[in-house]
C-alpha cells in the first residue's frame, strides 16, 4: 500500500464502502486476531500513530510501534553502504527479523527536502518494500500519504454526497517549506474519484510533473486563488515546498514571504464558494493556513476527517491481511 496509484475507481469505492461499515458498526470482524503489525515512524504523528494503534486493536490485533533512532536502532537504508557512520542497523536485516514476528510493517518517513530527484523516487519506503514479503503499509513518505488520503475521499462522501464535486487543493503560506506527499495523494485521489479537481498555488510551486500528467484531463491548474475559490465545494489546504529550493530552505522561505496575507483561507475567500466544506489533513497552523473563523465555522470537517483515518485504515488492514 505505497499509494493509490495502481488502485481503480471501483477498489478505492469498495474500500470506502468497508470503511463505512466499520464505522456504522456493522463490520465488528477481527481480521487480526493473533496477528501482531509493526509501525515504524521516523518522524513525529498524532493522528496517523493513534489511529492505526486502535485500529490494529479493534481488529483483534496487536501494535508493535518502533522508532528508529530512538526505541530502535537508528537504520541505514541505501544498498552498499559502508556503514562506519552513525547508522547501527540496515533496512535489509531490520524488515527480515521484523516480518518473522508481523504480519504487516507501516512505515513512515518523510522527504528532508534536501535533494528533489532523490526525494521524488521514494528511497526510504521503498527500502522497506524491496526487502519485505509481508505487506508495506505508508503512513506518510517523502511523496504519498495514501490512508490520509483515502480518508479525505469518504469525508467528501459523507458530507456530500457521491456525485461529482468542485475540489479545490489550495496552497497556503507555511513559515517553512513541507514535504509534498499529502497534497501528491489528495490531488491523485480526488481524480481518481472523477471529482473536478482545481489545483491553486503560487508560480513556482508546481507539484511533481509526472504526477500531475497522471491526473487525466480532468484537473485545472492555476494561480490566481480567488478564482479557484469560485464555485468550490470543497476547500482542502495544504502548505508544500518548491521543488526548485530542494536543499535550499532559506530561500524558499524569502520567496513566499510575498504570499503570506494572500494565501491563506479565511472567511471572504470562503464566502465566494458553494458553501464549501473545510479541509485539513492537520496538524494546521491556526491564522497562517487557515483563519479561527473558518476552522471553528460549521464549514469546517477536520475533526470528522481525521476520525476517518481510523475506520479507513482498518479497511485497508482488513482487505490486507484478513485473507
Ligand atoms: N494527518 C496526519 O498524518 O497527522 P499526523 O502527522 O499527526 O499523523
Amino acid at each position: 500500500m505505497i499509494s493509490t496509484i495502481d488502485m481503480t475507481r471501483e477498489q478505492i469505492e469498495s474500500l470506502l464502502e468497508s470503511a463505512l461499515r466499520f464505522k456504522s458498526g456493522d463490520d465488528v470482524s477481527k481480521p487480526l486476531a493473533g496477528k501482531s503489525v509493526a509501525l515504524v515512524f521516523f518522524n513525529p504523528s498524532l493522528r496517523t500513530r493513534a489511529s492505526m494503534q486502535v485500529g490494529i486493536y479493534e481488529l483483534g490485533g496487536n501494535a508493535v510501534v518502533l522508532e528508529p533512532g530512538g526505541t530502535s536502532w537508528t537504520l541505514e537504508h541505501r544498498e552498499g553502504a559502508v556503514m562506519d557512520s552513525d547508522k547501527t542497523e540496515h533496512v535489509a536485516e531490520f524488515v527480515r527479523v521484523l516480518e518473522r514476528y508481523c504480519v504487516a510493517i507501516g512505515v513512515r518517513t518523510f522527504a528532508a527536502l534536501k535533494d528533489w530527484q532523490e526525494e521524488r523516487t521514494d528511497p526510504v519506503l521503498n527500502a522497506f518494500a524491496k526487502y519485505a514479503t509481508v505487506p508495506i503499509i505508508n503512513l506518510e513518505s517523502a511523496t504519498h500519504h495514501p490512508c490520509q488520503s483515502l480518508a479525505d475521499m469518504l469525508t467528501i462522501r459523507e458530507k456530500l454526497g457521491a456525485g461529482r464535486k468542485r475540489v479545490v487543493l489550495t496552497w497556503a503560506w507555511h513559515p517553512k517549506p513541507l514535504p509534498m506527499a499529502v497534497p501528491n495523494s489528495f490531488a491523485l485521489a480526488a481524480a481518481q474519484m472523477g471529482h473536478d479537481l482545481v489545483i491553486a498555488h503560487p508560480s513556482g510551486y508546481e507539484l511533481d510533473e509526472e504526477l500531475i500528467e497522471t491526473l487525466g484531463a480532468n484537473v485545472e491548474i492555476t494561480n490566481d486563488i480567488d478564482t479557484a475559490f469560485e464555485g468550490a465545494d470543497v476547500i482542502y489546504a495544504k502548505s508544500w515546498g518548491s521543488k526548485q529550493f530542494y536543499g535550499n530552505t532559506d530561500q524558499d522561505v524569502a520567496t513566499r514571504a510575498q504570499y503570506r496575507s494572500k494565501w491563506i483561507v479565511d472567511e471572504e475567500k470562503m464566502s465566494r464558494t458553494n458553501d464549501a466544506i473545510f479541509m485539513h489533513c492537520l496538524p494546521v497552523r491556526r491564522n497562517v493556513i487557515v483563519t479561527d473563523g473558518v476552522i471553528d465555522s460549521p464549514a469546517s470537517v477536520v475533526i470528522d476527517e481525521a476520525e476517518n483515518r481510523l475506520h479507513v485504515q482498518k479497511a485497508i488492514l482488513a482487505r490486507l491481511l484478513g485473507g
